[in-house]
């Protein structure tokens, strides 16, 4: 019996796809196949003589409009490689329903035929290398049926095709996505929703270079759900239209140039909100106390704005927040007087540089989903609390630049936080003394440990080798002292290490040199992982978003280190920045330094170095920033190579080194016919002064004083 109906099946399903395809729908597919230059495998099962419903990609369907015999109602290719340009024959398939050519990589236009298909519902041509501008062909008074039309992802530049009043072709529009392209123009002026397209839903713009302001042609747009128009250049204040726009889900004008303040009995209206996105504007004002009306609001982004004012307490009302983020704004007040309690959904909460001041609110540690909390930049006060492990998905904490106290209190109470991976807490605990306590080896999970700025003191504690997944450690400008630890070797993930400005005595190990990360070639290629939030770092106009963008370092700059450099400092292939400067370093710059190919970075200035500058040095091509002044190295500075792309003021210093990078030559006899060169061009005015230097002393020191007018009289 089964058996019997899988063949009844198969011989229904396989009769209905032999008799549909016709004739005239298979020419226009094998014009399509013709215009393309890589068919990703489609020709062949489009072949001559097969019935064009069972290609690859198509689907057939009943016929749709009488007396037409039709069949093809799905072209499906997305992701299939394909090159080449559209073919308009796509467009006279009498009963396409749905045309997908998203993920290939198509050039060209796209066929104003196909945007003004008289069947065509459904049209994705996302994610190619289209260019133009989308038009539409015939009478603009006849309605279309397409639906949801996906131009984004694409190269479209120009004028965005606005749909006037008068005109009906886009009349069923749900969905139109034309987000990174590049359309220029306005928002347009006619109303959108009440005219062109009533049953607009869904409106993606973002990533374009709109201009002008949010237009009032939003009006009426009653069944819009989704709006997005960041990263443009949209300008002026948010119309009172767009809030009439009540079914609004998502709302983004991120990074644009808006202004204004966010209007109380305006906010209130948009009731359904889920996601509001308006940071990097200029919006000023507070937040209003209408917000807590928002019930389903689960982001609340206003980052990089101009805000002020307290958080309003009605906040606690919207209890479906899963972010918030308020980074880079002037909200104040005491923090601690504001109720978190109630965002039971709460995962991120962004706080960065404000001004909002009190005591680390206690409320924030009922929101035990919290996985990423950034509080630094702002004056909060007082202790970390031990309530703090209740947040057992913590996985990002940054109090960096806050005015904390108690660091040993603080470790013990994050002990039990096990995902930690971020503990960013520096510019805090002034002057305590570095907990030393065993115990504290449990933050297993801790990647990412900075701790900079402090003026901590006692030495760098044991516990810090337990710290198995360490893969970047900033103990930066703090007073710690005793040796550098020879278990350094033992962090097998640490690559980034910042030990810059303590107190820091004794050799350089030379387990240094055995750090197993920074020995990798590739080490890159073992860090996947991405942080919860872009991290910024104070000073620096730079933010990281993932570990594998920042540099591979090794900062010791101003301690009190002596001894050699470690004669195997070459193995540690995977560095990009080295600084040993400002200490006690004595011994030759060892040759394999010449080794590390990847260095960006070098700086060994003021120590007690001597001997010659290796002749390697020269073949380290992504070198762009050395300074090894201030030493006592000695000889030529190597020439022809990637020395001589620096100035003099990166060997300065270094009384016995010579060459023309310093104006000081190593050999007198080939030094002299080039003096008459310099006076000649950019040295010109010095040398006068030279000149008179040598009527009193001879034409033999004339040479030794040109070196020191250009020394006393730089550029
Ligand atoms: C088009 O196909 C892609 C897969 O290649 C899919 O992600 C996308 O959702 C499809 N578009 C539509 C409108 O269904
Ligand atoms: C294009 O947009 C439509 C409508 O939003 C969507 O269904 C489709 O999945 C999108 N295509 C891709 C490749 O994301
Ligand atoms: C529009 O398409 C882009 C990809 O090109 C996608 O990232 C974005 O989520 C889409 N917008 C909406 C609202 O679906
Ligand atoms: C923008 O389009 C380019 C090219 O199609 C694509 O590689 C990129 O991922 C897109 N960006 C976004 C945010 O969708
Ligand atoms: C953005 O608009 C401003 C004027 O509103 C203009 O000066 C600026 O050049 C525009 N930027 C771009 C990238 O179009
Ligand atoms: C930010 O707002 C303050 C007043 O609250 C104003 O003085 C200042 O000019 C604004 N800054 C910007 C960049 O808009
Ligand atoms: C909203 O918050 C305010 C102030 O916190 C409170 O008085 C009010 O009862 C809350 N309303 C609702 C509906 O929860
Ligand atoms: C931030 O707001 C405070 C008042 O709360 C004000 O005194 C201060 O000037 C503001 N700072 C900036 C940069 O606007
Ligand atoms: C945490 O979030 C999950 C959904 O991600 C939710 O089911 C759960 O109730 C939340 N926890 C609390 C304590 O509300
Ligand atoms: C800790 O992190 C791991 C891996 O990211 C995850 O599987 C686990 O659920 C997390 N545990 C908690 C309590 O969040
Ligand atoms: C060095 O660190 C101390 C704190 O221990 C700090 O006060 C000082 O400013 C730092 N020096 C430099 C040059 O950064
Ligand atoms: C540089 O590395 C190669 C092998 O990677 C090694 O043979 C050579 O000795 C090293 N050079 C120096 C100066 O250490």
């Amino acid at each position: 019996m089964p058996i019997l109906c899988i063949i009844l099946v198969l011989m229904l399903s396989s009769a209905s796809s032999i008799s549909c395809c016709t004739e005239h729908e298979r020419n226009c597919l094998l014009q399509f196949l013709a215009g393309l230059s890589q068919d990703g495998g489609l020709a062949a099962s489009w072949r001559h003589g097969t019935g064009c419903c069972s290609w690859e990609g198509i689907t057939c369907g009943s016929m749709k409009n009488e007396g037409e015999v039709a069949a093809v109602t799905d072209v499906l290719l997305g992701a299939k490689k394909l090159q080449g340009s559209i073919s308009p024959a796509l467009g006279s398939l009498p009963g396409l329903l749905r045309l997908n050519l998203s993920h290939n990589s198509l050039s060209g236009s796209l066929p104003s035929e196909i945007m003004s298909s008289g069947s065509i519902v459904i049209l994705d041509v996302s994610f190619n290398g289209l260019a133009g501008v989308p038009t539409t062909t015939g009478s603009r008074l006849k309605r279309r049926p397409l639906q949801v039309l996906n131009i984004s992802s694409n190269q479209f530049a120009g004028e965005f095709p606005w749909w006037d009043d008068g005109d009906t072709t886009m009349a069923n529009l749900i969905a139109l996505n034309a987000s990174n392209n590049s359309f220029t123009a306005q928002m347009p002026v006619a109303p959108l929703c009440g005219g062109a397209s009533p049953s607009l839903a869904l409106l993606d713009l973002s990533h374009n270079q709109f201009t002008g302001e949010v237009s009032p042609a939003l009006a009426g747009c009653s069944m819009l759900k989704v709006l997005r128009v960041g990263m443009n250049n949209l300008s002026g204040t948010l119309p009172a239209e767009l809030f009439e726009a009540t079914s609004l889900e998502h709302l983004s004008l991120a990074n644009n140039g808006l202004q204004g303040e966010l209007g109380g009995a305006h906010m209130a209206k948009l009731i359904n909100l889920v996601t509001l996105d308006l940071g990097g504007n200029s919006f000023h004002g507070e937040i209003p106390e209408s917000i807590g009306q928002l019930k389903n609001l689960e982001m609340l982004s206003l980052g990089n704005n101009n805000m002020s004012g307290n958080l309003p307490p009605s906040l606690g009302n919207c209890t479906s927040l899963i972010t918030i983020d308020l980074k880079f704004n002037n909200f104040s007040g005491d923090l601690g007087k504001v109720d978190f309690s109630t965002l039971r959904n709460l995962k991120t909460l962004d706080l960065l540089q404000n001004s909002f001041s009190g005591v680390l609110p206690e409320s924030i540690y009922s929101c035990s989903n919290l996985t990423a909390l950034r509080l630094s930049v702002n004056p909060i006060h007082g202790e970390i609390s031990s309530r703090i492990g209740n947040l057992r998905h913590l996985s990002f904490l940054s109090l960096t630049e806050n005015s904390l106290r108690d660091i040993a209190k603080a470790f013990r109470a994050l002990k039990s936080s096990r995902n930690l991976t971020t503990l960013l807490i520096g510019r805090n605990f002034w002057g305590e003394p570095m907990p030393q306590d065993e115990a504290i080896e449990s933050f297993e999970s801790i990647r990412y440990l900075s701790i900079y700025h402090c003026s901590l003191i006692g030495n760098i504690p044991l516990w810090l080798s337990k710290l198995k997944n360490l893969e970047s450690l900033d103990l930066s400008n703090n007073q710690l002292t005793g040796a550098m630890p020879s278990w350094i070797n033992s962090l097998s993930n640490l690559f980034y290490l910042d030990l810059s400005n303590n107190s820091l005595t004794g050799q350089i190990p030379a387990t240094l040199t055995e750090m197993p990360m920074l020995k990798l070639d590739d080490y890159e290629a073992h860090l996947t992982r991405q942080f919860d939030l872009p991290v910024y770092f104070v000073g620096i106009a730079r933010q990281y978003r993932t570990v594998t963008s920042l540099p591979a370092l090794l900062n010791f700059r101003a301690n009190i280190f002596t001894g050699v450099i470690p004669p195997k400092i070459g193995e540690l292939k995977a560095l990009t920045r080295l600084d040993f400067s400002s200490n006690q370093l004595q011994g030759e710059i060892p040759p394999s330094i010449c080794n590390l190919t990847n260095l960006q970075m070098l700086d060994l200035s003021i120590n007690h170095l001597i001997g010659p500058i290796p002749e390697g040095l020269n073949k380290l091509n992504f070198l762009s920033e050395l300074n090894i002044s201030n030493n006592d190295l000695e000889g030529p500075i190597p020439t022809g190579g990637q020395m001589s792309t620096f100035s003099s003021s990166s060997f300065g210093g270094n009384p016995k080194l010579c060459g023309s990078i310093l104006a000081k030559y190593c050999d007198p006899v080939e030094a002299v016919p080039t003096v008459p060169d310099i006076s000649e061009n950019e040295y010109g005015g010095k040398v006068i002064s030279a000149v008179a230097f040598g009527v009193f002393f001879g034409i033999g020191v004339l040479y030794d004083q040109l070196v020191l007018s250009s020394y006393f009289c730089p550029k």
